[in-house]
């Protein structure tokens, strides 16, 4: 038998690990972190190949950045069209990641029909079609959706009281506890969250929050966590982090850090990311990752960001200039916000996935 081929074949096989080298495979945010870590998406990026591949690959965790919204599912009084929001939660599924529901009630993104016919119902008509709206939602998604926004950014901008939505002006003060009732008695099992914006840079949003979470806990409204989006800046309070996460914690809630985005250009005057601003963001994100991490277990839930790549970021048409806020640049690559992720987990995390 002729030796040489076979140890030419090994001989190559030996320079190819070598030359390879035996690197442990890149770290992957969703193995490292000991807690969910999500992305908000939509159908039509995961179909993208390359956009579907980094998701599935780094994160634990979906929120459907729009499909889920009453304008993408509320076709008609009791009509629903959940088509898009099951191709997410398909996606999730075949990728071993829990969905996050996002959202049943915002006085944003209303249905066209309801945006015209809402001045004709009075309260016990909206207040029925409602219920019916969050409780075919929540039990379409039953054992699918873990967790749901239930309530979406409720409280007034300047964080003094309820916003004066037509929600609120159709059905008084108290129909955020009544959206979290009509939520837990569709689903017993799903995690009902209220999630906001500003929640840490304002102390009187905070406040307003806690006031009502208060009062849930006191008359026995299901809540199990409090949503912080984290829409943020370079200029972001690591002490007013701690204090929001002390506060909510404190009252045995969960927190999400629901919508993460860092903004590197507020001014709009930068053509680029600066070296700069990627390392304020780096380290940003090291230190917020590393305050959540501290947190009790049970009240993790997971840091969610609100899109994958820079140049998917809502961020660039509503402040109408690049932000570069997310973890990957446009041809998915790490930025350093992404290490910064990993550096804020060092030292305490457990194998997740
Ligand atoms: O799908 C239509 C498309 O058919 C149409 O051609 C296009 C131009 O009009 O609009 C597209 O819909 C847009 C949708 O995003 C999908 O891209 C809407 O106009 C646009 O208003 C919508 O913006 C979303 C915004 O919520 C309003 O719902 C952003 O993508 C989304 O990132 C943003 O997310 C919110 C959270 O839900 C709540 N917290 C704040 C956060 C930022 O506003």
């Amino acid at each position: 038998m002729r030796l040489f081929p076979f140890f030419s074949s090994l001989g190559l096989l030996l320079v190819m690990i070598i030359s390879n080298g035996l690197d442990s495979p890149e770290p992957r945010l969703r193995s490292v972190a000991n807690f969910p870590v999500g992305v908000a998406v939509s159908p039509q990026r995961l179909a993208q190949t390359d956009y579907a591949q980094t998701v599935g690959s780094e994160f634990s965790s979906l929120t459907a950045e729009n499909v889920m919204k009453p304008q993408y599912i509320w076709a008609a009084e009791r009509e629903y069209d959940f088509s898009a929001g099951d191709s997410v939660v398909a996606f999730a599924e075949n990728h071993s990641q829990q969905i996050h529901g996002h959202t049943l009630v915002w006085h944003m993104m209303k249905p066209t029909w309801l945006r015209n016919t809402i001045e004709s119902y009075d309260s016990a008509t909206l207040e029925n079609l409602l219920r019916d709206y969050i409780q075919s939602v929540v039990k379409h998604y039953q054992g699918k959706v873990i967790s749901w926004d239930v309530v979406n950014e409720a409280i007034a901008s300047e964080g003094n009281g309820m916003r004066n939505s037509f929600y609120h002006q159709k059905l008084g003060d108290d129909y955020v506890a009544r959206c979290h009732q009509y939520a837990r008695e569709a689903d017993p099992d799903a995690l009902l969250f209220y999630n906001d914006y500003d929640v840490v840079a304002n102390p009187e949003k905070l406040k307003t929050i806690l006031a009502m979470v208060d009062d849930f806990q006191a008359r026995n409204i299901p809540i199990d966590g409090i949503g912080l989006q984290m829409h943020i800046g370079l200029d972001f309070s690591l002490d007013q982090f701690q204090h929001a996460l002390e506060e909510v914690s404190s009252r045995n809630l969960k927190v999400h850090l629901s919508e993460v985005d860092i903004r590197a250009n507020p001014d709009g005057k930068s053509d680029g990311l600066t070296e700069e601003a990627a390392q304020k963001q780096r380290e940003l994100m090291a230190d917020i990752v590393r305050i959540y991490s501290q947190l009790p277990e049970k009240n993790k839930f997971a840091i969610t960001f609100w899109g994958l790549r820079d140049s998917d970021s809502w961020l660039t048409q509503h402040t109408g200039h690049s932000q570069w806020p997310l973890p990957f640049d446009e041809n998915y690559g790490k930025k350093p916000m992404y290490q910064g992720f990993l550096e804020g987990l060092e030292g305490n995390q457990t194998k997740l996935d």
